[in-house]
């Protein structure tokens, strides 16, 4: 904590007052200031900083900025969907600092060049701090060690099972070449290729949208959850199973925390089968499938066990007119970068989980899974992302709010207690009172265990 006086008084960018404080050691009113990006000193700091800006923050929570971990922002090639500048746009506007994408746009991002591509489209265009995964596939499998340790890259996502895009290893011999071929935790969409294909002829022949969890089932995701846990456990590599939608599999990942973290969503924790698919129809289409009461109670007793290590929003946009081909040929995805902060503070507005824990699943967990450099915590030395909530606030999702080039929302006309207000990025306010005040500064996010690589990042 800063000691001193008026006489002796300290200059920041960005002086943010009167907030009550999520840290580490709990929530306390605490003043934060931020100097070229980064938090220089926090507590009573009143009477002896000025600022270029001052916020006063009275009655709002400052968090750490949150960090989406699985986004689909479809730039290159399917920008009718979406495009990094709109993807971006709405994670701010929903109180997301920083968030990683997926690699299944068009091209496939495989190679060097594919990256280079995404961070060359994000500058100038990014609204938040971002990072790119590289898509695993038999094709790159062996340069793929080279290829995670690149600048601006999340690590290495592979898809065990189709869900949209062509990217897919499904067979062990490459997965396990994916595996041995790299040291970063590797994200992996984990549902059985081979029993999908098979059950496909279940929905082709109801078109009902309401079986897509039975197309799609419980053990397609546990098939292939437990075949790529024990893949790579044999080769020693850490393991990220995104998006896990089912009991069994909460109840065997459990099991396996030394090596595996696990991420869970808020479609899967806010909805459930049959109503979501009765209420919604194909918007309510998801890769894993939102299922019935039981599963959606079995991810929160995770998120109380401390089974679940981060809450991502799988943002997955398709437009309303492709939404609209007949189920199962409608795409599967919706978005959610920028409802994931609102429907979690509703979350623990009811109940269901106290705010530090949120906290530990959007920032901390995030940091501490993907060893994100300086981000994660409200911290002396850390970089100044700032998510300012008002818990009591009220207000109703709806499609207009929405930045997303698809322009809606599974969530319209929701009433939701708890809504980001301000956003501050590296000390920029980027929202304030719920509107965009800057421009487009993000930048790439730095990874620990890639210091080579981050050195060449500006
Ligand atoms: O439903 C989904 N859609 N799940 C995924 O994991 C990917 C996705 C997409 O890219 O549309």
């Amino acid at each position: 904590m800063t000691q001193g006086n008026v006489s002796s008084s300290r200059h920041a960018d960005l002086l943010i007052i009167n907030g009550t404080v999520v840290t580490p050691g709990g929530a306390g009113c605490l003043d934060i200031a931020c100097v070229d990006g980064r938090i220089v000193a926090m507590g009573a700091l009143q009477n002896q900083w000025t600022a270029d800006t001052q916020l006063n923050a009275r009655g709002l929570h400052v968090l750490p900025g949150v960090i989406d971990s699985q986004v689909h922002f479809r730039e290159p090639g399917l920008t009718h969907k979406e495009d990094l500048e709109a993807g971006t746009r709405g994670a701010v506007l929903g109180g997301v600092t920083g968030v990683f994408e997926m690699p299944n746009t068009h091209p496939l991002t495989l190679w060097r060049e594919d990256l280079q591509a995404k961070l060359d489209a994000a500058k100038g265009r990014a609204w938040c701090d971002y990072a790119f995964y590289i898509g695993g596939s038999e094709v790159n499998a062996e340069q793929l060690q080279t290829l995670e340790a690149l600048p601006g890259c999340a690590g290495v996502k592979v898809f065990m099972g189709s869900s949209f895009g062509d990217l897919l290893a499904d067979n062990d011999a490459v997965l396990r070449s994916i595996l041995r071929h790299g040291n970063r935790r590797m994200a992996v969409h984990a549902e059985d290729e081979t029993r999908l294909r098979e059950r496909k002829a279940i929905v082709e022949a109801s078109g009902d949208v309401c079986q897509h969890s039975e197309w799609r089932d419980v053990t397609s995701a546990l098939n292939a959850t437990q075949r790529i846990v024990a893949l790579a456990e044999a080769a020693g590599r850490r393991l990220h199973v995104l998006h896990v939608s089912s009991a069994e599999e909460m109840q065997y990942l459990a099991r396996h925390k030394r090596r595996v973290t696990v991420e869970t969503t808020p479609h899967h924790l806010t909805m459930a089968a049959p109503e979501c698919y009765q209420r919604l129809g194909s918007l309510a289409q998801m890769n894993p499938p939102v299922r019935e009461q039981r599963h959606q109670e079995a991810l929160w007793h995770a998120i109380r066990e401390g089974v679940v290590d981060v809450i991502g929003s799988d943002h997955a946009p398709h437009t309303l007119e492709e939404k609209a081909q007949p189920y199962p040929s409608s795409p599967s995805g919706m978005t959610g970068v920028q409802t994931l902060l609102p429907v979690m503070l509703d979350h623990v507005h009811a109940g269901r989980l106290s705010l530090q824990r949120l906290v530990d699943l959007t920032s901390a967990g995030p940091a501490r899974i993907f060893g994100i450099e300086g981000k994660g915590r409200i911290a002396v030395g850390y970089d100044a992302d700032l998510t300012l909530v008002d818990l009591a606030a009220q207000r109703s999702i709806c499609n207009e709010w929405i930045a997303s080039r698809s322009g809606w929302t599974p969530y319209d006309g929701k009433s939701i207690t708890g809504w980001p207000i301000h956003t501050v990025i590296r000390g920029q306010m980027v929202v304030r009172d719920e509107a965009l005040v800057s421009r487009p500064q993000g930048r790439p996010i730095r990874f620990l265990e890639t210091s080579e690589a981050n050195s060449a990042l500006v």
